[in-house]
């Protein structure tokens, strides 16, 4: 587990390096052209997937800046690099922040709004209140802005940041990002409850929630596998590890030598602060450890355990075992996720600022 973790401190090493690099030198012509500032075929790490078309784009183009704004997309690469390397944490913010986007009216940066004196937006919404990373998309909008006034959205860009966020230690995109999406005018707190699955869910719960966004027992699974980075607080734990029934006992379902070791993190069954490693000794590093784990009925959240308890999706889950079955079906699904609902050609706007609307 050491070792992982030094090659993991490495390649962010080496990866910042040359963000470095190429950030100093924006003038000169950077080492590789951007489409992009990504290099090709370091020779570790999952393949590229430029022969993937997806299977439902929602009218979405790629590189849809070309001509309106041909460095947006490199400009959100050098800003997230720059945030993902001073903060290791951000590329589970951005994730999560994105999955709970995309699942309130589409991925509209709606989740990006701030309450205004009329109404409490997603943001303020219980199941939001631990997101973070909102202030690496206004910093990427105003480097943006500065360049394209008024032509990049910001649905555009916190889909475009988390993929380079959770790509940079791998020197390379995990999975496409067609982009052409429109900001939403709309933010409403009870959506956000209504539509984000809570860390409670048991199976039959969360198929409905991805069906209602048309997606699969497969996407589900797939994208289950983002908590492989990242932590939870131990409020959601604690039902698990003190009183499942209300009994005083533990959830049968989690393993319970790892129930004693979570006991030893999380002491206080009402501790809404401390948190965990869902993917323990491995929560900065984006892999397919979160099925090793899972399989050993240590996933944190009943919503995680749920996934065992359904044939298909149990055998799917056993074969993101393989690394490059795991990063060809998490890019399929990342790719599906980015695609719900959006808002394409003269619908929405383009926000002048992400955190409201014009
Ligand atoms: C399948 C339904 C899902 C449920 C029920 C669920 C539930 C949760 C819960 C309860 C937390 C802990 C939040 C906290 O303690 O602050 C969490 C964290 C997280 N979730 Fe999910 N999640 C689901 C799907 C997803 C998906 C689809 C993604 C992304 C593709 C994702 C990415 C993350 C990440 C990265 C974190 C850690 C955030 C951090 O470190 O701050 N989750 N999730
Ligand atoms: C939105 O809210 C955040 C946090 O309260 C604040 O820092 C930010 O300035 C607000 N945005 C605008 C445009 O007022
Ligand atoms: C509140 O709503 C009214 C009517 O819907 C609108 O005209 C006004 O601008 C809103 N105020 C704020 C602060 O959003
Ligand atoms: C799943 O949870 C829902 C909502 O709490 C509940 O109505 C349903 O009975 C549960 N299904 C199973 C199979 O436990
Ligand atoms: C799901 O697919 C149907 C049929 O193609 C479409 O009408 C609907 O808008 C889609 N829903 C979402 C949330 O993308
Ligand atoms: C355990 O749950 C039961 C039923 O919800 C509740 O009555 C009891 O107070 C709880 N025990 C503790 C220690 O929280």
């Amino acid at each position: 587990m050491a070792s992982k973790v030094l090659f993991l401190l490495l390649v962010l090493a080496i990866c910042s390096t040359f963000v470095f690099c190429n950030a100093g030198g924006s003038k000169k012509k950077s080492h590789y052209k951007h489409k992009g500032g990504w290099g090709h075929g370091h020779g570790h790490g999952p393949r590229g997937h430029d022969s993937y078309e997806p299977e439902y784009d929602g009218g979405l183009k790629n590189d849809f800046y070309r001509k309106s704004c041909p460095r947006a997309e490199e400009i959100v690469q050098t800003v997230t690099s720059r945030h993902v390397t001073s903060n290791p944490n951000l590329p589970a913010k951005l994730i999560r922040v994105l999955f709970h986007d995309c699942f309130v009216r589409g991925c509209d940066a709606s989740v990006l709004l701030n309450s205004t004196g009329n109404s409490t937006s997603e943001k303020d919404a219980n199941t939001n209140r631990n997101l973070e990373g909102f202030n690496v998309i206004d910093d990427i909008k105003s480097e943006i802005e500065k360049e394209c006034k008024g032509i990049v959205s910001c649905a555009d860009i916190l889909t475009l940041a988390t993929r380079d966020a959770v790509s940079l230690q791998y020197g390379r995109p995990l999975w496409k990002v067609p982009t052409g999406r429109r900001d939403g005018t709309i933010s409403i707190a009870s959506e956000a409850s209504a539509n984000i699955p809570s860390g409670a869910s048991n199976f039959t719960v969360l198929v409905n929630n991805f069906a209602s966004k048309n997606l699969t027992v497969r996407d589900l699974v797939a994208l289950s596998g983002a908590h492989t980075i990242g932590v939870g607080h131990c409020n959601f734990v604690s039902r698990r590890l003190f009183n499942f029934t209300g009994r005083g006992d533990q959830d049968p379902s989690l393993n319970p030598k790892y129930a004693d070791f979570l006991r030893t993190q999380c002491r206080d069954p009402a501790d809404r602060t401390t948190t965990v490693e869902m993917d323990p000794g491995s929560s900065l590093s984006f892999d397919n450890h979160y099925f090793k784990i899972l399989k050993e009925h240590k996933g944190l959240f009943v919503s995680d355990a749920a996934l065992l308890t359904d044939d298909k999706a149990r055998e799917f889950a056993l074969q993101l075992l393989n690394p490059k079955m795991f990063f060809d079906e998490f890019a399929k699904s990342m790719e599906k996720m980015g695609a719900i609902g959006v808002l394409t050609g003269s619908q929405g706007q383009i926000r002048n600022k992400c955190s409201l609307v014009n």
